[in-house]
Formats: C-alpha cells, sequence, structure tokens
C-alpha cells in the first residue's frame, strides 16, 4: 500500500541567511498509523509540522526544497483550503489559531468557508462539540479560555474539516490529567477509524501513544523506533535519546 505521507528530502530554513532548520528530511507515514515526533526544544519538530500542512511555506515564508506528497499528491500542488481538508493541525503556539468571538463561530468557520450546507455545518459543530464534551465552553470566547481548554477548542476547529490527518504539536503537555485522558481517548477513537495521526511531544510516557517515533534531532530525523508491546525497552531507549543530548 501507499504511505499516505511521503517526505523526500525536506529541507527548510526561514531566511537566505540562516541556518538550515530541516537537514534533507525523508521519512514515510502509512495511513491509519500513530506517529510520534520526538525531539528536544529546537530541534525543528514545528517547522516540519508546519511543512506537512502547508502553513510553512504558503503562509509563512522560507526557503524550502524537497517534496511532500500526501495522498499521492505533491502538496506544492494544493491551496491551503483543499490542503485543510486533508491535514489538520493544532498549533503550539494555539493563540496563533484562534481568533472569533465565540468557541462555535470557531468551529463553524472552516465549513463554512467550504460553504458546505447550514445543516451539514450544524450537524459537524455538535459532533466535535459532542465528542470533545465542549458544550459548556460553546459561547465563551476562546481569547478568555485557559491554555488546555484552547487547545481542545483548535482540535474541534480542525475536526470539523474531517481531515485524514491530524497533527498535534505538543497538545497533550498542555492538558490536565482529566483532559489529557479525553483526547487520547479521542485520538483512539480517530485511529480506529482510520485517521492518521501526528503527536509532536517531548514526554516519554504521552509518545508511547504511537505505533512508531521518528527521534530528530539538529533538523535530521536520526532514528525510527517501531513501538511494540516492550514498554520497558522502549521507555529505556527513549530516555536514552533524551539524556545523550542534555549531558
Ligand atoms: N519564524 C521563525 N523565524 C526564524 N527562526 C525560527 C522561526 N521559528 C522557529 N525558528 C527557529 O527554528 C529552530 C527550530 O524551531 P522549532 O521548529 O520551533 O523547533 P521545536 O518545535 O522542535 O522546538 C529554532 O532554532 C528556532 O529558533
Ligand atoms: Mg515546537
Amino acid at each position: 500500500m501507499k504511505p499516505i505521507i511521503e517526505v523526500k528530502d525536506l529541507s527548510f530554513k526561514y531566511t537566505a541567511n540562516s541556518p538550515l532548520i530541516l537537514n534533507s528530511i525523508s521519512f514515510k507515514i502509512e495511513k491509519g498509523t500513530i506517529t510520534s515526533i520526538a525531539g528536544l526544544s529546537g530541534c525543528g519538530k514545528t517547522t516540519l509540522a508546519f511543512c506537512l500542512c502547508g502553513a510553512i511555506p504558503k503562509s509563512m515564508p522560507g526557503i524550502i526544497d524537497g517534496s511532500i506528497i500526501i495522498e499521492g499528491e505533491d502538496i506544492k500542488n494544493l491551496n491551503l483550503p483543499n490542503l485543510a481538508q486533508k491535514v489538520g493541525m493544532v498549533f503550539q503556539d494555539v493563540d496563533n489559531q484562534l481568533f472569533l468571538p465565540t468557541v462555535e463561530a470557531e468551529i463553524a468557520f472552516a465549513p463554512e468557508n467550504l460553504c458546505l450546507p447550514y445543516e451539514e455545518i450544524e450537524k459537524r459543530v455538535e459532533k466535535v462539540i459532542d465528542m470533545l464534551g465542549i458544550e459548556s465552553l460553546r459561547y465563551k470566547n476562546p481569547s478568555q479560555l485557559s491554555g488546555g481548554q484552547k487547545h481542545l477548542v483548535a482540535l474541534a476547529s480542525i475536526l470539523s474539516l474531517d481531515p485524514e490527518i491530524i497533527i498535534l504539536d505538543e497538545v497533550l503537555s498542555e492538558l490536565d490529567r482529566k483532559n489529557k485522558k479525553l483526547i487520547i481517548s479521542v485520538i483512539k477513537s480517530l485511529n480506529k477509524a482510520g485517521k492518521t495521526i501526528i503527536i509532536i511531544d517531548h514526554s516519554i510516557k504521552n509518545l508511547m501513544v504511537a505505533n512508531s517515533i521518528l527521534l530528530m534531532k539538529n533538523g535530521n530525523i536520526e532514528d525510527r523506533i517501531e513501538v511494540d508491546d516492550n514498554n520497558e525497552l522502549l521507555y529505556n531507549r527513549l530516555s536514552g535519546f533524551f539524556l545523550q543530548q542534555e549531558y
């Protein structure tokens, strides 16, 4: 089967004179899997995720080379609204993602932009509010919510487009224990329904939700761990990877 995402020799820098942030990265992700991207702060995880969802270079400038093929198509050839239906990303810096006066308006925004019928938009809004248990936030102003609640609302706003690929950039680490449990169970049920999930995180426990873990260092994928049932071995490999870079 063809991978849902194929990244080939991807390099990126923010300006002509700045260093390479992504340095000829290649990897594949199979449809219906959960993949984690792990690495120390500053290694390029968020930059890579912005490339995967098209924000780089379509709305954030920079110098990009190589290719990203999603569902067989080079994303260079897709515009952002088309790409948003394939890849939804919850930003680490979630304040850059929420801009409307109510949670309900945030969730309805993308389907409204696609000019979906009113009843369909209503249905999608109800579905994601129910899935994430955020009815009590529905008429609140997102700017007044806590960091964790904002991440829930941003997740709701991308799920209303029903994308095949969902990227969570350090979302789990922002949530309290109850909401983290909720999001992990939502991730698992979306994954069961066939969605492909990418989780960026630095907590070893959160990374272990994945089927496969890409270890990033200085703009490169250093290694890839396929997760099996040996949690102890996995924990040791991950903590070794982080520790070896801290000293
Ligand atoms: N908008 C930007 N302009 C210039 N440099 C940036 C920008 N965003 C991130 N960087 C730099 O790119 C590198 C990787 O950052 P980032 O992708 O955010 O890493 P991570 O998510 O792994 O912490 C860092 O050195 C960071 O300072
Ligand atoms: Mg980051």
